[in-house]
């Protein structure tokens, strides 16, 4: 175990933690839509219902959300890696090819999801170069896939989950 921690070296072996991989989206103000990737995303406290996600602070979506008062969050399923790696490039309508649903709350949904998540925005707290996001749980509901995304080691290894 060494104390000085290099950065890279951090980030190398941290990917060796598996995570599940989830869409965090909104509609701002003026009715436009945001979204980023993200392999952050939590569960926190049950009474009450509390989810959280760390977005970078130099997230340009992530930027383009924080006047929103509530959020989706729609947990990928293991066949939509395209979707992942759409709503992670900067820069780009990440919702331009993908399918999703508006919600009544307003918040888009990605479609054929693992899972979905509708939240109010309960607090941002200031963690080094990312922000810890909590939401608390308005609504939740499973979607039609069975099979979650999962990220390990820079790749999408598969879970069968069931077979
Ligand atoms: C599998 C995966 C997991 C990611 N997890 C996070 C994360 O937890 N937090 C984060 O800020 N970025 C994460 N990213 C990177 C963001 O998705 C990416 O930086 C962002 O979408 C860039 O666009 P933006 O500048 O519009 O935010 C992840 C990317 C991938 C492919």
């Amino acid at each position: 175990m060494s104390n000085a921690i290099d950065g890279q070296q951090f980030r190398q072996l941290m990917g060796r933690y598996p995570t599940g991989v989830a869409i965090i989206a909104a509609q701002d103000a003026n009715g436009k839509l945001h979204g980023l990737t993200v392999g952050s995303f939590t569960s926190i406290s049950l009474e009450p219902c509390l989810v959280g996600f760390f977005p970078g602070v130099n997230s340009a979506s992530w930027n383009a959300m924080q006047d929103v008062t509530r959020f989706s969050v729609s947990v990928l399923s293991a066949d939509q890696e395209a979707i992942c790696g759409a709503f992670a490039r900067s820069g780009e309508d990440k919702f331009a090819n993908v399918g999703y649903t508006l919600s009544e709350l307003g918040n888009p949904l990605i479609d054929d999801a693992v899972l979905w998540i509708e939240c109010d925005r309960h607090s941002v707290i200031e963690a080094g170069d990312h922000l810890l996001v909590m939401g608390e749980v308005q609504r939740i509901a499973g979607g039609p896939a069975q099979q979650p995304m999962i990220f390990c080691q820079g790749g999408y290894p598969q879970l069968n989950i069931g077979s």
